[in-house]
């Protein structure tokens, strides 16, 4: 179940290049590559003659010609050249081309109904086309699980004191996330008065103990989330602290698989030792300790959908089915406004 009126990150800018790039997305697999003009094309990566896949053909230009028996496809997807016998080109030889915009180092595409495509929709990451801040992007994870197991994970971070202790502390364990519910965002705000200083901040806060902490998630649907974290001196206000984003954006493969896509903004005094030293830290963390456990959870799981397994559900669990809910009533919706469910629906 796709909602397939969203955009959705293909790749980072800096993956797509003059080359053919390929990645399975909502079970389609998409050509993207840069065209003469900057801009970014991406077309349905599977030939409609004998369903090769186009990145294994040529680029002439903007034009890929397709390795196989050579029919030729512009970067909206139009046949354009048979080089082969009569040379006619049939009405059917054309491959689905998708709404692209590049924004905020991110390549989004727009998985639905071409019409609809609206780029107010585009999930918020402006942080990241900020000069105030130094930015560690290019972060990607493959991961086999379904993408709202991922989503689960990073809406409750109840899961931080057990899968990775050298994050957490007794306050957190003691906190509840405050969740606010915006519609197409819900924001789960954890605030962790007077804790212990955690690991990542100590060298900001030397001579003291304790800090006021937070970290605030905010989801933006279907699958883009983005924490806002930090601490400051007990009573002070947060500009006084330490600050930092964590860009997490997750786009289904298939229902069977995410692609991660991860970032890391600090600013002040020390922001580029700091974004380094974070963004390794995330790469080990999802990578060797998240993704392991998520992934456990699928093969625990097997085929089945989720709410048919009856899961427990904890207090700490709000966030993470008000999003799932707010989801669900959205494919819902769309479903019932006529829209197509299949991976082609842009032909
Ligand atoms: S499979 Fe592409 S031209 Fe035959
Ligand atoms: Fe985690």
């Amino acid at each position: 179940m796709f909602l397939r009126n969203a955009w959705y990150v293909a790749a980072w800018s800096s993956e797509v290049n003059d080359q053919l790039f390929t990645r399975r997305i909502l079970d389609t697999p998409i050509l993207l590559y840069r065209k003469t003009d900057g801009g970014i094309a991406a077309i349905t990566d599977r030939c409609p003659h004998r369903f090769a896949p186009l990145h294994m053909g040529k680029r002439r230009g903007d034009v890929i010609q397709c390795g196989y028996h050579g029919l030729c496809f512009d970067a909206t997807g139009t046949c354009i050249e048979n080089p082969v016998g009569n040379k006619l080109i049939p009405k059917a030889a054309k491959v689905a081309s998708f709404p692209v915009v590049e924004r905020d180092q991110l390549i989004w595409v727009w998985m639905g109904e071409v019409e609809q495509a609206d780029t107010a929709l585009i999930p918020n990451f402006g942080i990241l086309s900020s000069p105030d801040w130094v930015h560690g992007t290019g972060g990607y994870l493959h991961a086999d699980c379904h993408y709202e197991l991922m989503v689960d994970n990073l809406m409750d971070l109840s899961h931080v004191n057990f899968l990775h202790p050298a994050f957490g502390n007794e306050t957190m364990l003691a906190s509840k996330s405050d969740v606010v519910d915006e519609g197409r965002k819900i924001h789960a705000n954890l605030w962790m008065p007077n804790t212990d200083v955690p690991a990542f901040m100590r060298d900001s806060f030397v001579d003291q103990p304790r800090i006021d902490q937070w970290l605030d998630m905010q989801w933006t649907a279907p699958s883009a989330l983005l924490l806002s974290f930090g601490g400051t001196t007990p009573g002070q206000a947060r500009e006084a602290g330490i600050q930092g984003w964590a860009g997490h954006i997750l786009t289904p493969e298939t229902d069977r698989s995410t692609h991660y896509f991860f970032s890391m903004s600090r600013q002040g005094k020390g922001a580029e030792e700091a974004v380094a030293l974070g963004f390794a830290t995330q790469l080990r963390v999802f990578g060797t300790e998240d993704k392991p456990m998520v992934q456990a959870c699928q093969d625990s799981m097997g085929d089945a959908e989720f709410w048919s397994l009856k899961p427990v559900l904890l207090s700490n669990d709000v966030a993470a089915v008000r999003v799932r809910r707010r989801l669900a009533e959205l494919v819902k919706q769309e479903r019932a406004a006529g829209v197509s469910t299949s991976p082609m629906s842009t032909v």
